[in-house]
């Protein structure tokens, strides 16, 4: 079944513990660290992390669009994240990075840039719980769907299968009732959606009803 991951980048940031709530159900809550460096934006850190994961039965998927994830990367497991993203533009050594988040005891995942292909990362695939493949330049919500991914998507659920591996392939950015098939007929099984989530007059509706669209 397909999972739905609400991004909280949409949601009010005063008002995360409720926001959060508003969308139980939900199977991960999706958390963008952005540093204004990695990304031209900037949103949260490790003390908001730790608040939420405790403010929240959800677990948290945590998306690190910063710089140095090689430093950072494991505080985010200390802080409760029950999986953790970074960046393979950005990370000096993501093997080494990815042990050490499972390590700590997450799952451990792996983005990847609009331009940044697949193929150069198969190997690495059996040292990562999910592969992330972004459908917009990352920084910013509500931003339109990039149709141009749906071939590395397809491919990369090839590489999954061809070598036999359980994981996840995650797509992020412009996820919507009007897009998510496409994702789920190329490859992908975990949806980030945040305005079409946060956007909708019942969040946990529109979670049920992407859930449903993905799975049909
Ligand atoms: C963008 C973030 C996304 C963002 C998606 O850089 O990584 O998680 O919240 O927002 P929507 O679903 O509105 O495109
Ligand atoms: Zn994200």
């Amino acid at each position: 079944m397909a999972q739905i991951n609400p991004s909280i980048l949409s949601a009010d940031f005063a008002r995360l513990a409720e926001e959060a709530k508003a969308v139980e159900g939900a199977d991960w809550l999706h958390v963008d660290v952005m540093d204004n460096h990695f990304v031209p934006n900037l949103t949260l850190g490790v003390p908001i992390v730790e608040s939420l994961s405790r403010a929240t039965d959800t677990p948290l998927d945590c998306h690190l669009m910063i710089e140095d994830p090689d430093r950072w990367a494991p505080q985010y497991v200390e802080a409760g994240a029950g999986s953790v993203t970074f960046h393979v533009e950005a990370a000096a050594a993501p093997v080494r990075l990815a042990r050490e988040i499972r390590a700590k005891g997450a799952r451990a995942s792996m983005a990847l840039k609009p331009a940044t292909p697949i193929e150069p990362y198969e190997d690495l695939l059996p040292e990562l719980d999910m592969l992330l493949i972004m459908t917009v330049e990352p920084g910013f919500g509500g931003q339109a769907f990039l149709d141009i991914m749906l071939p590395k998507i397809r491919r990369t659920r090839e590489l999954i299968s061809k070598h036999g591996l359980e994981l996840w392939l995650q797509v992020d950015g412009g996820v919507s009732e009007s897009t998510i098939e496409r994702c789920a007929e190329a490859g992908a099984d975990v949806f980030v959606a945040g305005s079409a989530v946060y956007g909708a007059a019942d969040p946990a509706d529109a979670v049920r009803s992407l859930r449903a669209k993905a799975d049909s």
